[in-house]
């Protein structure tokens, strides 16, 4: 397999079921880094989405607008610093699983499948993954009261 579809397979978790990678379309993205050049429209809008629900964010959390009448989103630009960001942290995904969730990655076929490490791993619907667990409690102290069922 062409190693930029490895890449990109690297970088969508249910990418699989989603796509055949029989027709690689002409897209007009115009400054594609980290992903294969030949991604397509259906491809892109995954892995994007994908970025969104991971973090809990909107696009405007690493692409800004034009400044023009109509405030046209201007994908291809690199001034929010998120952006770059997000760029490490695909490299660094990819690495991780290559390294260390190589055979997790692939079913008992050697398919491959759902990558184990994604961004939602870390980042669980947050911007920032946390770095402490809560507290756990206290023996010593009473634990709330449960909310009791109401049978509705
Ligand atoms: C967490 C950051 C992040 C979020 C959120 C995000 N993107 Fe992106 N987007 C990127 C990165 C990084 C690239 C460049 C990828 C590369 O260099 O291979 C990119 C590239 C693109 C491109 C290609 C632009 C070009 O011409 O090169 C489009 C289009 C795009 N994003 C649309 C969206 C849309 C629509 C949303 C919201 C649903 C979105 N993005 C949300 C980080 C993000
Ligand atoms: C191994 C865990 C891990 C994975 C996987 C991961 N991240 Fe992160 N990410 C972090 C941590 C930790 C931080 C916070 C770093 C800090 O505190 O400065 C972070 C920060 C970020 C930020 C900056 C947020 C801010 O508030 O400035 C962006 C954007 C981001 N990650 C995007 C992504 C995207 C996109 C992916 C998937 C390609 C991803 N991350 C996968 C651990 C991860």
């Amino acid at each position: 397999m062409r190693k930029s579809a490895l890449i990109l397979i690297a970088l969508i978790a249910i990418v699989t079921t989603l796509f055949s990678f029989t027709k690689a379309e002409e897209n007009t993205y115009k400054n594609l880094k980290v992903l294969p050049k030949n991604t397509t429209k259906q491809e892109l809008d995954s892995v994007m989405k994908h970025f969104s629900m991971s973090l809990g964010v909107r696009c405007n959390f690493c692409h800004v607008r034009l400044e023009n009448e109509k405030k046209d989103w201007d994908f291809a630009s690199d001034k929010n610093e998120h952006k770059d960001v997000a760029r490490d942290m695909m490299r660094m995904a990819v690495k991780i699983n290559k390294k260390y969730f190589k055979d997790e990655n692939k079913d008992a076929n050697g398919k491959q499948v759902a990558n184990a490490i994604t961004c939602f791993t870390c980042h669980n619907g947050k911007e920032e993954p946390g770095r402490i667990p809560p507290a756990p409690p206290r023996p010593d102290q009473p634990r709330p009261e449960q909310p009791k069922p109401t049978g509705k």
